[in-house]
């Protein structure tokens, strides 16, 4: 386990966020979307793992997140659930599961919790999901927020760029991070914004802040597994950091195995049963 992570044995709580914050220690989150995965995060001690929408991308070959649906994310979910006794499991709200109002999304979010066992739900957007972010933390549910480039709103911004340049642009999201915060949101992730805006929401923030792309002025880093694994095809934004190169390593593994079977060198007599 990780000397960093939340210790104990005991699940880890949106308390444990706060406090890791006032402490000044730095909260690791990492996506998950399948069992074999939770398992080795919460083994390593990650706090908090996140059933990312991005799982339409990376998991089911969609070319956005646009197109997940709630039983995709409650199917990961459930998975993820499955294998881990400690994390913190977080599940995105996918687009269309609570753009008609706070009805919409607390249905949604009630599902996800009801349905997987997860813990709490990420909404992406500021000011027109403040209502329903208040919606479901009225009900007992945890929400994280979301802010800075939003994948479902690719199309609105042009595609995958960074956002919060212009001192407008930037000044809303430093607005909407506090509106998230009071209407009790307990966290929220700051996505692909300048390191030095990151570092003003953060400041003004009631809540700790999670940033993928936004510098180091935050209370925490998440990553998708793909890029932490370096298990993707290699066109990762500058943000990204492979910590391994796993795509080599399989790649290499399932030649070995080619040659192997190709060659009659697979299986052995060690690996076959007597009569
Ligand atoms: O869907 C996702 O994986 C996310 C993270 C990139 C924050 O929202």
């Amino acid at each position: 386990m990780s000397s960093h992570a939340v210790s104990g044995e005991r699940r880890v709580t949106i308390h444990d966020l706060a406090v890791m914050r006032a402490r000044g220690e730095r909260i690791t989150m990492v996506t998950a979307y399948d069992a074999n995965a939770a398992g080795i995060l919460d083994e390593r001690g990650i706090p908090v793992m996140l059933v990312g929408d991005s799982l339409g991308m990376v998991m089911l070959g969609h070319p956005t997140t646009l197109p997940v649906t709630l039983d995709d994310m409650i199917h990961h979910a459930s998975a993820v659930v499955r294998a881990r006794p400690r994390s913190l499991v977080v599940v995105d709200l996918p687009f269309g599961s609570f753009q008609q109002g706070p009805d919409q999304a607390l249905a949604s979010a009630v599902r996800v919790v009801k349905e997987s066992g997860a813990d709490a739900v990420k909404i992406e957007g500021g000011a027109r999901v403040i209502e329903s972010v208040r919606a479901i933390v009225a009900a007992g549910i945890p929400v994280m927020g979301h802010l800075g480039l939003t994948p479902q709103s690719v199309a609105q911004f042009g595609g995958f760029r960074v956002q919060g340049r212009d001192a407008s642009t930037a000044d809303r999201i430093v607005e909407d991070a506090v509106a998230l915060g009071e209407a009790g949101a307990f966290a929220t992730v700051l996505e692909c914004i300048p390191a030095s805006l990151a570092a003003r929401v953060t400041e003004a923030s009631p809540v700790p802040t999670i940033g993928i792309g936004a510098g180091d002025a935050v209370d925490g880093q998440v990553l998708v597994w793909h890029d932490l694994l370096g298990l993707g095809d290699g066109r990762s934004p500058r943000f990204v950091r492979a910590y391994a190169d796993l795509r080599s390593v399989i790649g290499a593994a399932i030649d070995a195995f080619q040659d192997d079977v190709s060659s009659g060198a697979f299986p052995s007599a060690e690996e076959s049963y007597d009569d």
